[in-house]
């Protein structure tokens, strides 16, 4: 293994014009190996690629690229195994992997480089390392909507209140409430899925940012690699991040959405609510207050989207105003989405296991449906449609019959037959009918409502469109 003394004075890579090696903060403030050792599997893969291409389009000997691949093999079992040793002097993943390679298989590695540039090379490692996590969310996220479509249907027929300004208004059921994210998420991974598609086209052989005089064959590497097709200009192949913009804007979007499921779970398993039990196997005791049991995997995936967002903004800014083709600004994009990525598949494994073990409260939740006279809605619509009532006047009348049952402390269903005919005089028995929260929720039939056979219906078409 090459240590930084025996790469010479000069950068052993492009020192070919410097007679002294950088001063010390020059190659700290360059070097990238820190956090691009994470490109080794695709920086080996995309090297291979092209040797086998520069082959085949004979730029190359058959040996050399026999040779290039088989140490380019070892290079990644070294590093996999912790053996190898990163040099800061050689900068970047891409130089510490070609100084391994030539120090192993000698003078054919030098012909690796050979039409193309670490500009298109980095645009290519981060676009597959991307591709690949994308992959690996695409399914998280499938877990996740698994998991609520789960306690969607166990808990179809669950009433619980609904909320808008956090005040009660309408009685819905659990698995109405469930479905609603499971639409979040749904839009989430198309989100996913669209920043897949639009990233999955090859940089690899635009060279430094003009194309190469080579006779390279293009789509061959495309094709290697898995990609679509390869990208269609040179300069814009190696400015391009906004695949990273798009991934992370689709992350933050997502990050959104947990945090406010994460919310909702935090707020739901407070003795105050009790709506929800969370499992032992999603929180955590308190070294001082015995009695606790904190939500602390909601919390956090509460808090992620800082970070998420965060990268958004942060390369986001770093984009702005550049100019093309590559400037060494770009650099800075891994680490954010690398981070944002990490939180991401965090977030996702938390969120689908804190959602499974959710035990959902059905006595408590019913109870609260109630409160709030949150069947108001439900009594103006039947006086609408049993009385003829205009629905303003019906609202007016409700109001009265709310302010009515306050006074006497009671919900709607508590106040008598002559109670509320003083109120109006048209009112009749059939009236209680409408009161209940189980019937409030049957009665919302209406395509997307709350009506549990509604729901079972939504459940049904969302396992039709996933199998
Ligand atoms: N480490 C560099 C990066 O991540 C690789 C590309 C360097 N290209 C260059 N012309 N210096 O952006």
């Amino acid at each position: 293994m090459p240590t930084d003394k025996e790469n010479s004075d000069a950068n052993q890579m492009w020192g070919g014009r410097f007679s002294s090696r950088p001063d010390h903060i020059m190659e700290e403030i360059n070097a990238s190996i820190g956090f691009d050792q994470r490109l080794a599997a695709q920086d080996v893969a995309g090297s291979k690629a092209h040797a086998r291409m520069l082959a085949a389009v004979d730029v190359i000997s058959d040996a050399d690229a026999d040779a290039i691949c088989q140490g380019l093999d070892q290079v990644l079992g070294e590093i996999q195994r912790g053996e190898f040793e990163f040099s800061r002097a050689l900068e970047d993943i891409h130089m510490n992997v070609e100084a391994r390679l030539k120090a192993l298989i000698g003078e054919p590695a030098g012909r690796l480089h050979t039409a193309r540039s670490r500009n298109d090379q980095v645009a290519t490692d981060f676009r597959l390392w991307l591709r690949q996590r994308l992959d690996e969310q695409l399914a998280q996220t499938d877990a996740l909507i698994g998991a609520l479509l789960d306690q969607a249907e166990a808990g179809a027929d669950i009433v619980m209140p609904g909320f808008t300004h956090l005040q009660s208004a309408q009685p819905v059921v659990w698995g109405h409430h469930m479905l609603a994210y499971v639409e979040m998420f749904g839009r989430d991974r198309g989100r996913l899925e669209d920043a897949r598609k639009r990233l999955n086209e090859c940089p690899l052989g635009a060279a430094a940012l003009a194309g190469t005089s080579f006779p390279i064959d293009r789509d061959a590497t495309a094709a290697a690699l898995g990609f679509d097709r390869p990208t269609a200009n040179s300069i814009d192949s190696v400015s391009a991040r906004d695949f990273a913009l798009e991934y992370l804007s689709a992350a933050t979007i997502m990050a959104t959405h947990l945090s406010r499921l994460a919310e909702e779970i935090v707020i739901w398993c407070s003795a105050q609510f009790r709506f929800v039990t969370i499992s032992d196997a999603f929180s955590t005791g308190s070294s001082i207050m015995p009695q606790k049991r904190n939500p602390d995997a909601a919390e956090l995936m509460r808090a992620k989207v800082g970070r998420i967002m965060g990268a958004l903004v942060g390369l986001a800014t770093v984009m702005k105003g550049l100019p093309l083709a590559y400037s060494k600004d770009m650099q800075e994009d891994k680490e954010r989405v690398f981070d944002a990525a990490d939180a991401l598949s965090l977030c996702l494994a938390a969120a689908a296991g804190v959602v499974a073990d959710l035990s959902p409260n059905a006595e408590r939740l019913a109870e609260s449906a109630g409160a709030g006279f949150s069947t108001a809605t439900d009594l103006a619509d039947w006086l609408v449609r049993e009385l003829g009532l205009p629905f303003r006047d019906a609202h007016h009348v409700t109001g009265s019959l709310v302010r009515a049952a306050e006074e006497k402390g009671v919900g709607l269903e508590g106040l008598s037959l002559p109670e509320m005919q003083a109120v109006h005089d048209k009112i009749d028995e059939r009236v209680f009918s409408v009161l209940g929260v189980e019937n409030s929720v049957k009665s919302r039939i209406s395509y997307g409502g709350t009506a549990p056979d509604q729901v079972r219906a939504q459940i049904k078409r969302w396992r039709a469109a996933r199998s």
